[in-house]
């Protein structure tokens, strides 16, 4: 499995699906860049979600499984936002890891909010695929004075040359193995804390009163928005407010390629509803999300929908199941968190109209300060929702659908790396790499070779590149042989080739070559935009 993750990374960065940030400088830990078929593909996931969510939302008719008909609206918020919205979503107090080394077994600890208790950093393989993070890996065995197998260039022109992914065994931080209690743990050393919010500041004075955050989840804006959506729109409860975007933490592990990343985009849904009804939507929103990602190709077998135990749960959170995918870094029989569907109740509403909520005392309360002023006050508006037909007010109930683009980009690679076997331009069976990726995810729709670069050939080819194009991302390729460009397009995930030969210049027809069945079939020029767009639909 690892070695086929290593192929993976290597494919990612060899056909421009994903590069190290400033990787010239040796990268930084945790930020990844898109490169020309990357930024396709993670733009065709987050157009399908938006599509598939939003804008393609009918709400005159309701979904199959959905309690009754609802209304879909987009945001798109600031990154940057007002401190307080920090103190009241909870992340500015709550938000943070805290480790702890124990002296005598030299493990390390980390405290996890959601389980509230210390998980062991585990050791298993861990995957890593740059110069800096080997480094990091390695300052930090050093320092625990453990060993570990490596396997390790000298330089990091070596890396680029050689490999772009190494393995190395040692320490991680799968997070999954419960630490002993407190007292079987030894001696341990000071908690360490981190909050993971990224800090920056407003205005070139720089004090600390202007020290704000970038956002960790694009959730908080639409919270903040909520009235503003109501007043502005002529939505009615239950509808639901979506957004795409930029979020950041500053994650004391980022591994496993972009998994888990520093910056990365999230996919959110907050459906508001009634207190009476949340369950059921609870319900709709799992399934529903469940049934998008087996649509657009994860296999069924490789996905679970895992329920959080009460004590799992987030501090806002009633109910979580997250979807988890079977991302083949991980141990077999292991999933990663691909998305968490959260039931959050009135939590963010009511805190940011009344303020923090105190999870020891639930229900809400407002800290005072020394002057016996609120400490964490909310925005003091009302965000109560009046029904204009029965005339109920109440906070709504907030179903949350919380997606990562980058994660789910991640395991749409995985599960579309495929090896397989195809002939070669005699005829011999050849290994070939192929991504078999959903026609609606992949970068490139249709290539269109001219068989030779003479006889007319190049002429025709160029005309239905020309015309494909006003539709779709195609690709123009006369170079080298054509068996060679068939398997390049096979390595960019291109669903089908069209390839003008000589027939083509007397019988006014092409092939159309299916990447995944090899299948070959005669369609005539005139036809090949509705053929394309039929295959596409299909
Ligand atoms: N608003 C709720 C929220 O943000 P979350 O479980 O912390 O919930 C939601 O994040 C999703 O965002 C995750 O399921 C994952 O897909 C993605 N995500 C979170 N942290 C990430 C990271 N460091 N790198 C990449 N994706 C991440």
């Amino acid at each position: 499995l690892m070695k086929s993750m290593d192929a993976l990374v290597s494919l990612c960065k060899r056909r421009g699906f994903l590069f190290q940030s400033s990787e010239i400088y040796g990268g930084v830990q945790g930020f990844w860049d898109y490169g020309p078929l990357g930024v396709e593909l993670k733009r065709n996931l987050k157009d399908a979600w938006w599509h598939d969510m939003i804008s393609g939302h009918n709400e005159l008719v309701s979904p199959a499984g959905a309690p009754s008909t609802f209304e879909m609206v987009g945001l798109d918020c600031t990154i940057i936002m007002h401190p307080q919205v920090w103190k009241c979503s909870g992340h500015y107090d709550l938000f943070h890891d805290h480790m702890v080394d124990c002296r005598e077994s030299k493990k390390r600890y980390r405290f996890d909010q959601v389980r509230g208790r210390f998980v062991e950093y585990q050791g298993t393989k861990i995957f890593v695929s740059t110069l800096a993070e080997i480094e990091q890996e390695e300052d930090e065995v050093r320092r625990r004075g453990m060993k570990f197998f490596k396997l390790r260039p000298k330089n990091a022109d070596e890396l680029t040359v050689e490999k772009e992914s190494l393995t190395l065994d040692k320490l991680d931080s799968t997070d999954n193995v419960l630490a002993p209690d407190a007292k079987t743990l030894g001696t341990l050393t000071e908690p360490r804390e981190f909050n993971l919010m990224f800090k920056t500041t407003l205005g070139a004075l720089g004090g600390e009163e202007d020290t704000t955050f970038l956002r960790p989840e694009t959730a908080q804006g639409i919270f903040v928005n909520f009235k503003n959506v109501v007043d502005s729109s002529r939505v009615r409860i239950p509808f639901g407010i979506g957004q795409v975007g930029k979020s950041f933490r500053n994650e004391i592990t980022p591994r496993n390629f972009t998994f888990r990343s520093r910056e990365f985009e999230q996919m959110e849904i907050e459906f508001f509803c009634h207190p009476n009804q949340s369950q059921e939507w609870y319900r709709y929103w799992r399934d529903r999300r469940m049934a998008w990602y087996t649509k657009l190709g994860l296999s069924s077998e490789s996905l679970i929908m895992r329920e959080h135990h009460t004590e799992e749960l987030a501090h806002y959170s009633v109910g979580t199941a997250d979807i988890e995918y079977a991302f083949p870094f991980l141990p077999e029989g292991e999933y990663g968190e691909l998305e968490g569907i959260a039931h959050r109740g009135d939590f963010d509403l009511r805190s940011h109209m009344e303020g923090k909520l105190d999870p020891a005392t639930n229900p809400m309360t407002v800290e005072l300060n020394e002057h016996g002023k609120p400490k964490h006050r909310g925005s003091g508006k009302d965000l109560a929702y009046r029904d204009d037909i029965t005339n109920e007010k109440f906070v709504p109930h907030v179903i949350e659908p919380s997606a990562g683009a980058d994660r789910a980009a991640l395991a749409f690679l995985c599960e579309a790396y495929t090896e397989d076997e195809a002939p070669d331009e005699n005829g011999k069976m050849q290994t070939r790499t192929v991504m078999k990726l959903d026609p609606r995810l992949a970068p490139i729709k249709a290539a269109v070779f001219p068989l030779v670069k003479k006889d007319g050939m190049p002429e025709v080819a160029q005309e239905i590149y020309g015309a494909l194009k006003e539709h779709y991302n195609v690709f123009y390729d006369a170079k080298g042989a054509v068996g060679r460009r068939y398997r390049r397009q096979d390595e960019a995930g291109t669903p089908y080739c069209i390839t003008v030969d000589g027939d083509s210049l007397t019988d006014k027809t092409v092939t159309i070559r299916d990447r995944d069945t090899l299948e070959q079939t005669r369609v005539k020029i005139d036809d090949v935009i509705s053929e394309i767009q039929s295959r596409m639909k299909a």
